[in-house]
Formats: structure tokens, C-alpha cells, sequence
């Protein structure tokens, strides 16, 4: 496996893989690496010739008082497990790198879709991940990049920006991979105390408890969002949201479909974690105990 630090050496890697008639494959990630991210890598591996992950905590799309400076890293086991699940190209830049001068110019993702759910808590967030991913496109000119369906508006965000932008980037999403018990894997998770992991399987239960009310008839989104709501509660999440929304657009339904997607957010202490899954039709939330 190569590691590629700067933007020349990755156009470098580009460049090559032009020449030799080869396509890339991005999957880009915030590293402190687990089995969700290396389910994208593998993904990514059977749509292009070469797969070029990139390891870059962002910081633009932190707000003011949130973990960046705590958020999780390990480059030497990250590169390590990169290389074993079959990575070309790790790209870790430096945030000089990626930020020679202050940024001016942004991809905002507008109100409609950016504000809401995260948006609605993490006012900046979504124009840094945006701009951070335009970023990356730009550098490393990927013919496919693959995003996980754990940050569910993110993916969507990104699918909007690649349409509207015209970027000549194909998109492909992964699902969910979760721990046995049914907590999403995130790198968040090495925050929890054993008490805190606990409560955090409240999201995926809530999940869970939507979708059975939903194949025990009840369609109205406003009373699945509240029993949401209440599981969370009663594990012991501080709810941020628990919402009904329309898989495309996120725009909030008033009756679910089997395709609408519930979306949850809340803190567990101090760390905050995220969760979805259709309200119906497959899911990998079968484990998750009552
Ligand atoms: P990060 O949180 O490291 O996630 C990188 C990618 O892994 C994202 O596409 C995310 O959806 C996916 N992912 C994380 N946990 C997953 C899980 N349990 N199952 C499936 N996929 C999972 O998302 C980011 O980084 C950043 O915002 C980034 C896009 C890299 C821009 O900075």
C-alpha cells in the first residue's frame, strides 16, 4: 500500500492510474478505522481498479465546543487495517494540505436539506463536510466514491452536491454494519463507559421498535417518531431528534411508507451519536434485542 501526504503525490497516484487505462475508487473517512468503514473499502474494491482511502479529521465541519481536538486517532493501526482489507493508496494529508490559505469559498448545502436533522443541531457541519468532499473529489478525481448509509443525510447531501455540481463522480452507498448487540459502529463509540454503551443501544431500539409498530399497522409518522423518542428516553439517551422522513429529500412525511427512513439522534454523556433504518424492508437492526 501506498501512503500518498500531499496533493501532488495523490495527483501523482492519479495521473499514474490514468496513463495505465485504471479507475479509482475514494473512500474517504475521518480514520480511527472499524468494520463499517472496511465494509466501504471492500465495496469500493469491486467498483474500480485501484481503492484510494483517505484518513482526514476535518475540521471545519466541527462546530465550536465539539471533540475535534478529542476525536479518536491512530494513524499506524488505521494504515495497518487499511492495507490487510486490500487499500492501493492511503491519502492522509496534513491540514496545511487541505487548507493552505483560510477557506472563502464553500459548498453551502442550503436550508431545505442542510438545516434539518444534524443540520438543525451542527449549524456548520454539513457545508464543512461538503467542502471537505468537493475537496477531496477535486484531488483525487476518483471515477466512483462510496459513503455509508450510517450518516444518512450526509449521503444525501453528497448525492445533491455530486447532481447539482455536475461533478463527474459516481456514488455509491453501503449499509449499515453494526456490533452484534445492534449499536451502529462509529468511532464515537470509544468515548462510552460501559454503563454509556449500554444506553447508546437505545437508538438502534428505538429502530427497532419503529419498525414493529410500523408492521403492526401504525403509519402515522408523528406516533412512530414519539415511540422513538420514548425508547431512547428510557435507555437513557438525551434525544436530539427522532424524526419520519422522506428517503430522498428528508423532507418529513406525515404517513410512513415501507421506504420512509426514521432518523434519531441524542447524546449518551456527552457524545453524540446518530442511527436510521427504513421503516420497513430489509435492515441489519435484526439482531437488536427488545
Ligand atoms: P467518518 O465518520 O469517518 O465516516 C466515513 C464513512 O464511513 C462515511 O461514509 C460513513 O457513513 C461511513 N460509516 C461510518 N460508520 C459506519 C457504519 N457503522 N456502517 C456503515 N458505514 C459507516 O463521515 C465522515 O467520516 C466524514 O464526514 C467525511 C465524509 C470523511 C468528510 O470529512
Amino acid at each position: 500500500m501506498r501512503v500518498a501526504r500531499t496533493r501532488s503525490d495523490m495527483q501523482g497516484v492519479r495521473e499514474a492510474a490514468t496513463d495505465a487505462g485504471q479507475t479509482l475508487a475514494l473512500v474517504p473517512t475521518m480514520g480511527y478505522l472499524h468494520e463499517g468503514h472496511l465494509r466501504l473499502v471492500d465495496l469500493a474494491r469491486k467498483q474500480a481498479d485501484e481503492t484510494v482511502l483517505s484518513i482526514y479529521v476535518n475540521p471545519t465541519q466541527f462546530g465550536a465546543g465539539e471533540d475535534l481536538e478529542s476525536y479518536p486517532r491512530d494513524l499506524e493501526r488505521d494504515l495497518g487495517l487499511a492495507e490487510s482489507r486490500g487499500v492501493d493508496v492511503a491519502f492522509v494529508p496534513s491540514d496545511r494540505e487541505m487548507y493552505p490559505q483560510p477557506q472563502s469559498v464553500w459548498v453551502d448545502p442550503g436550508d431545505e436539506l442542510g438545516g434539518r436533522l444534524c443540520g438543525a443541531s451542527r449549524p456548520a457541519h454539513f457545508r464543512g463536510v461538503l467542502t471537505v468532499v468537493a475537496k477531496l473529489f477535486g484531488i483525487v478525481q476518483p471515477d466512483v466514491a462510496v459513503f455509508g448509509r450510517k450518516d444518512y443525510q450526509q449521503a444525501v447531501l453528497i448525492r445533491r452536491m455530486v447532481g447539482e455540481l455536475a461533478l463527474p463522480v459516481r456514488i455509491e452507498l453501503a449499509p449499515i454494519v453494526r456490533e452484534p448487540d445492534g449499536l451502529a459502529m462509529s468511532s464515537r463509540n470509544a468515548y462510552l463507559t460501559e454503563a454509556q454503551r449500554s444506553s447508546a443501544l437505545g437508538l438502534a431500539r428505538a429502530l427497532r421498535a419503529v419498525r414493529e409498530a410500523f408492521a403492526g399497522g401504525e403509519r402515522t409518522a408523528q406516533r412512530l417518531a414519539e415511540l422513538a423518542r420514548d425508547v431512547m428516553e428510557v435507555a437513557g439517551v438525551r434525544v436530539d431528534y427522532a424524526e419520519v422522513v422522506h428517503p430522498d429529500d428528508l423532507s418529513p412525511v406525515s404517513e410512513a411508507e415501507p421506504a420512509s427512513i426514521c432518523a434519531v439522534a441524542g447524546y449518551v454523556g456527552t457524545t453524540r451519536l446518530i442511527d436510521n433504518a427504513p421503516v420497513a424492508g430489509p435492515s441489519s437492526l435484526e439482531n437488536v434485542g427488545a
